[in-house]
């Protein structure tokens, strides 16, 4: 096998010979007539010419080869205390026969479908049913609200939405149908049909004409064959948090996406066809779609989905006893279940009641793993714990440490080196056109053309994707991640650049959260920051200044303001406290200083600038946060 140094310098030297050879694990239809097709920057297009399907690469070809009889996917759900599994042979079926059923509903190549679903096998059997017959996916989130999956249905205009009566949340059942619902009716666009999964827990009631039994679908649908798409087209749209209210859709193409996730299997994670593997996130999330989803099914393996969360269901050593049950390899989560388990049982007790010996590493990502973290995850596993870096638009790392290579020394706080075909520089915040030195924070940009698998543009809006990634450093990816790289080429992402903050490894904007408060009645002005959080990593903390002549008890308005978060984003905003405060710190232009609450918030020095209206008012918060218990212990 060729070194790591060797495969990433003939990735950015030669990207046609490096991902033309990667490709030739995948089976294409029609082969490609171009690796990379780069006549046309910035869009820039991989394997074009070729075609494929993503489900059959996913599904088909292994019953095809042998594997029938393998475990694809294991269902593990201590909410329900079921554990289901299914082989390649039987997933290959259920979703052919769904795919069945989306076709006699009149889904074909290129209409969009919206998966709206907790984590039950029947999501990702509803994905893969879309790529079958080349529809495109975009799945939403439980977590969010009416308005937000109102907003993703107007942008992605879907035929058809398959969703789940309810999801389960510790304590709770969350009736997702009457959220659709909700959500449907404030959408302007109105989907023809929908396919709801009636679960034991909870029965949806159906609007006749629109909405489907899933069992009653299946029961009279024939099973169909995989569609051949070309390289080029959308297999999904994911929607992710952008700098405003508005979400961007993410879009992802089925030939570089099967070619860069099959490739990072391997390299990235280490793991073979046969192995298992598991990545403790949600269908909702990227991570999902990647590494729950596509990726090791592509590689071959046994997936786990799994339906609970690290504590509480039902204790912190739920995370123990599925790699012991399942023989996790590896396994993937975001940092912030590791703390919730630290929380719990802070010396891991009851991990010597299971039998680890398959697993061999942790990976994290989703936000920065903190050392303490790293630390505490490695003494208690006994394996590597690899923290690696992506988003969203990459759909696969950006920076790791690839254990396919052999692994590299760990610095704490690093996710190590960029991974093949991302060619990482740090420029300069005041000057796009100027490279930071080692060691020098500024923002993290990739060069031109990204690797396969990465956003070849937003859905139906190039302007967005040029404006929002392309137009402030000519010639680069902006990442919207600020750090540094340092002298042994180990990339160190510090803080975003943007408004977005990352809660329990969930992706948020607090933009979007400032826009919702701004419409209440009684708000003047507001700003929302992410403050530390022990548990989370952040968590929003708003601040809102009053109307004049309005008189009524802060409290009163700030358990409104709570509620009106939650019902226009969702509880995934865990939006919890905002502050009546007399005035916002604000620069003599009227910049509202952000940057600087967040430092008193986190207990941090900070500097006021120059600029600044009133340094009166930087002891006001400072007072106000006290009162509310800020900085907070973490
Ligand atoms: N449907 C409906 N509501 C949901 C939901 C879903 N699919 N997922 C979460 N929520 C709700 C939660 O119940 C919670 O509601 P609450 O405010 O009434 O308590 C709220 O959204 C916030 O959820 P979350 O941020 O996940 O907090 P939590 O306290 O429920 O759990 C962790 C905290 C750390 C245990 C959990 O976030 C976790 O396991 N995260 C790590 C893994 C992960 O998913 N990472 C994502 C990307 S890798
Ligand atoms: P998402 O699109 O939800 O995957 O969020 C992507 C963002 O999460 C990145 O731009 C980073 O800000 C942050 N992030 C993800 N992984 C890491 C990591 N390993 N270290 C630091 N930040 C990370």
């Amino acid at each position: 096998m060729t070194t790591y140094e060797e495969d990433y310098a003939r990735s950015l030297a030669d990207p046609d010979g490096f991902w033309g050879d990667a490709a030739s694990e995948i089976s294409w239809s029609k082969p490609w007539d171009k690796v990379l097709e780069a006549s046309n920057p910035p869009f820039y297009k991989w394997f074009e010419g070729g075609e494929l399907n993503t489900c059959y690469n996913c599904l088909d070809r292994h019953v095809e080869d042998g594997r029938g009889n393998q475990d694809a996917l294991i269902y593990d759900s201590p909410m329900t205390g079921q554990v289901k599994k299914y082989t390649y042979a039987e997933l290959t079926d259920m979703v052919a026969t769904f795919a069945g059923g989306l076709a006699g509903l009149g889904v074909s190549k290129g209409d969009r479908v919206l998966i709206y679903m907790p984590m039950v096998p029947e999501a990702a059997v509803a994905m893969l049913a879309c790529a079958r017959i080349g529809a495109i996916h975009t799945v939403v989130f439980g977590g969010f609200a009416p308005k937000e999956l109102a907003t993703r249905i107007d942008d992605a205009k879907p035929v058809c939405v398959i969703a789940s009566s309810c999801g389960l949340e510790p304590g709770r059942i969350i009736e997702y149908k009457p959220l659709l619902d909700g959500a449907i009716e404030l959408a302007t666009h109105k989907p023809e049909n929908s396919v709801i999964l009636q679960r034991a827990e909870c029965v949806a009631s159906m609007q006749s004409g629109r909405d489907h039994d899933w069992q009653e679908l299946v029961a009279s649908a024939a099973p169909v064959a995989c569609v051949p798409v070309a390289a080029t087209d959308p297999l999904y749209i994911l929607y992710t948090s952008g700098t405003t209210g508005i979400p961007k859709g993410v879009v992802r193409d089925n030939g570089g996406h099967a070619v860069a996730l099959k490739w990072s299997m391997k390299h990235v994670y280490d793991i073979n066809p046969g192995e298992v593997f598991w990545a403790a996130s949600d269908i909702g999330w990227v991570v999902g779609h990647s590494y729950i989803v596509y990726a090791p099914l592509l590689q071959g393996c046994t997936t786990i989905l799994f339906e609970g969360k690290p504590v509480g269901t039902p204790d912190a050593g739920t995370f123990w006893r599925v790699i012991q049950d399942h023989k996790v390899k590896a396994m993937f989560t975001a940092p912030t279940a590791f703390r919730a388990i630290k929380q719990q049982d802070p010396n891991a007790t009851l991990i010597k009641d299971y039998d680890l010996s398959h697993f061999e590493t942790l990976f994290l990502a989703g936000e920065r793993a903190d050392p303490d973290t790293i630390i505490w995850a490695q003494d208690c596993l006994k394996v590597p714990v690899i923290d690696h870096w992506w988003q969203t638009e990459t759909g696969w790392p950006i920076g790791a440490n690839c254990m396919g290579y052999g692994m590299k020394p760990v610095k704490l706080g690093s996710p190590t080196l960029p991974v093949a075909g991302y060619d990482i520089r740090v420029i300069d915040e005041e000057d796009a056109t100027k490279e930071m030195k080692a060691g020098d924070i500024g923002a993290i940009a990739i060069k031109l053309p990204l690797p396969p698998g990465t956003l070849p543009t937003l859905w139906q809006n190039d302007k967005g994707y040029i404006d929002s990634y392309l137009k402030e450093i000519p010639g680069y990816y902006k990442t919207g991640d600020a750090g540094f790289i340092d002298e042994d080429g180990y990339l160190f992402i510090m803080a975003r650049t943007d408004d977005i903050i990352n809660v329990a490894g969930h992706r948020l904007s607090t933009g979007g959260m400032e826009e919702v408060l701004a419409g209440h009645r009684d708000v003047a002005e507001c700003a929302v920051i992410g403050a530390k959080d022990a548990l989370k990593g952040q968590s929003p903390l708003g601040f809102v200044v009053l109307n004049a002549g309005v008189n009524r008890a802060d409290a009163d308005v700030s358990k409104e303001l709570v509620a009106l978060v939650r019902e226009k984003i969702g509880p995934v905003a865990s939006f919890k406290v905002a502050l009546v405060v007399d005035r916002l710190p604000k620069t003599r232009s009227g910049k509202i200083l952000r940057g600087v609450m967040r430092k008193i918030a986190d207990g941090e020095a900070y500097n006021a600038p120059g600029t600044i209206e009133d340094p009166a008012v930087l002891t006001e918060i400072t007072e106000v946060l006290a009162a509310a218990g800020y900085p907070a212990e973490v």
